[in-house]
């Protein structure tokens, strides 16, 4: 028998994650002598854990909070995906050399596009400025939607737009959140995204939009899965709009490491399936 295939999730906390359940599904259902662990790091082991990595050949690695940006000084190669949005989200082992990419944005697109159909040319208002919405920001319009964004933090809304107005020229609107701005933008627009941690547990009561906000046309996408019906796609049902939940986006993203990793097509199906059964776990 081959000699096992270690991967790793490295983040602090890691205790609620589905990416164990949805990667030893796939490997299991592929017969794949591999192995998905969560590992806890501490930002102040990052190096160290990396130096591991390499010393004990671990083939490859998903990244989350927070280390997406400060791994990406330790790699030896960054893919564009992850040097364009300046976090990684994954890393491969290439006979020793570390390539970082980022699947987040990507991961999201395909799973909104295989939902809602093609983003190109439609007015798409984005919530959030932080990692996930960088990551989605990007995908969103390098795939040529009007892009919008509104985030709490207006400096950080800013330069997210002009980073991507100078990486991809295209132009970015901003507006301020709990804006009649936003408001009047939300009139027109055909999707919006919620790629903020608002609404996530345990503050599930919160959300940025409300379904006065919403219109029937519109389809509603949160990036938050923990819990999958949000506030945000309550509001969006009611106001009669298209509401799509955040584990696609989680399972696309995998499914596009695995790709990374191995070059085989991931079966997103098996991934979902392990995700939902995790889920539910939680939940009982
Ligand atoms: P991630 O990598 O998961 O995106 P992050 O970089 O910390 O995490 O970003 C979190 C996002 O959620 C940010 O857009 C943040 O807004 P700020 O940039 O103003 O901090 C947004 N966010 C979190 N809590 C929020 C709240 N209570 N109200 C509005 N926005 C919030």
């Amino acid at each position: 028998m081959s000699r096992v295939r270690i991967f790793l999730l490295i983040g602090d906390p890691v205790k609620r994650t589905l990416s164990p359940a949805m990667f030893n599904a796939i490997f299991e259902r592929l017969r794949l002598n591999c192995v998905y662990v969560a590992v806890e790091v501490p930002a102040k082991f990052l190096a160290d854990a990396i130096t591991g990595v390499r010393a004990m050949g671990i083939s490859g690695l998903n990244v989350t909070i927070p280390h997406k940006i400060r791994v990406m000084n330790l790699l030896d190669e960054l893919d564009e995906s992850a040097s364009l949005v300046g976090a990684v989200n994954t890393i491969k082992n290439q006979r020793g050399k570390l390539i970082g990419y980022n699947t987040d944005g990507e991961g999201a697109l395909r799973s909104l596009e295989k939902t809602a159909g093609s983003v190109r040319g439609r007015r798409v208002v984005l919530l959030g400025a932080g990692g996930a919405a960088r990551a989605i920001g990007f995908s969103v319009a390098k795939a040529g939607a009007e892009l919008t964004i509104a985030n709490r933090t207006m400096p950080r809304a800013k330069a997210l737009a002009s980073d991507i107005e100078r990486k991809l020229g295209t132009p970015v609107r901003v507006v301020p959140l709990r804006s009649n701005l936003l408001k009047k933008t939300l009139k027109t627009a055909e999707l919006l995204i919620n790629a903020t941690s608002v609404g996530m547990y345990p503050n599930t009561d919160q959300t940025l939009v409300t379904s006065d906000m919403i219109h029937r046309e519109m389809t509603v996408y949160d990036i938050v899965y923990k819990p999958l019906e949000t506030r945000l796609l309550r509001e969006a049902r009611r106001a009669g709009a298209k509401a799509i939940d955040g584990l696609g986006m989680l399972v696309h993203q995998g499914a596009l490491s695995f790709k990374i990793w191995t070059g085989k097509h991931a079966p997103v199906k098996v991934m979902e399936l392990a995700a939902r059964r995790e889920l539910k776990r939680w939940n009982t």
